[in-house]
């Protein structure tokens, strides 16, 4: 049995993956933003552990990991994310909503993993669940906070991916695919379901040579 901290889990994928984990008794360390809405997350049953965690509150996150104590994480899921303001035009992207975005899809995973550290030891991994908006290979308008967000984290991730593989931890940053929930929307090409078993089982395949490497959700490399 692995113990699995993902944040962001009271709905979407987060939700999927710790449905998932719970289902096949691995443990799992829920992280959520507000307690009160995490009702689907203790439906799942004991093996599913809800800890209050807002991933741009450095408060929030010191007192996750206090909660958590000493006990050691597997596999870190970075997977709270927003898709930031509403309009996020040359002229119109509001510059402290662009900020807010990268405080919780760009700087939020380095908060946690930091927080955590001492949770993660030889063979741990750390995945950031990111997005092929972010990159520059695919290209693409619009969207500019969180295209920027996005490409922001992989980039760090593959900065530190080296640095982390010195302590015996493997760190990716993977694309989720297109998935049916709140921020997807309904007309996706993924059910929550779908994108969390492929998910899991490219995170489960991981090893020491896809340190700082970019994943789609079924174990495809993802164009950077
Ligand atoms: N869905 C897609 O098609 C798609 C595609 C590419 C990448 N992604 C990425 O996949 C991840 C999950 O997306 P999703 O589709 O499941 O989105 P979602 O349905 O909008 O859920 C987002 C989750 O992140 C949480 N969150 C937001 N800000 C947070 C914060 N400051 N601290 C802690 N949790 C926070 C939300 O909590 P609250 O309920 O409290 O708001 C919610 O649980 C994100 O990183 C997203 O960028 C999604």
């Amino acid at each position: 049995m692995a113990t699995w901290l993902v944040t962001g889990a009271n709905r979407g994928i987060g939700l999927g993956l710790a449905r998932a984990l719970g289902a096949r008794g691995d443990a799992v360390i829920a992280g959520v933003r507000d307690p009160a809405s995490a009702g689907a997350l203790r439906a799942l049953g004991a093996r599913v552990e809800v800890v209050p965690l807002d991933v741009a509150d450095a408060r929030s996150v010191a007192a996750a990991a206090a909660a958590v104590g000493g006990r050691p994480i597997d596999v870190l899921v970075n997977n709270a994310g927003v898709y930031g303001p509403k309009r996020q035009g040359a002229f119109d992207l509001d510059p402290d909503a662009f900020l807010a975005t990268l405080a919780v899809n760009s700087v939020g995973p380095f908060r946690v993993l930091q927080a955590f550290r001492r949770n993660l030891g030889r063979g741990a991994k750390v995945v950031t669940i990111s997005s092929t908006m972010g990159s520059f290979e695919r290209g693409g308008a619009g969207y500019a906070a969180y295209r920027a967000s996005k490409a922001a984290v992989n980039r760090a991730v593959a900065a530190t991916a080296g640095e982390l593989a010195g302590h015996g931890i493997v760190s990716v940053v993977m694309h989720p695919g297109w998935v049916r929930t709140d921020m997807g929307g309904a007309g996706a090409d993924l059910s929550v379901e779908e994108s969390a078993t492929g998910i899991l089982r490219t995170i489960d395949g991981l090893g020491a040579a896809d340190a700082g490497r970019f994943f789609e959700w079924d174990g495809r490399r993802a164009p950077w």
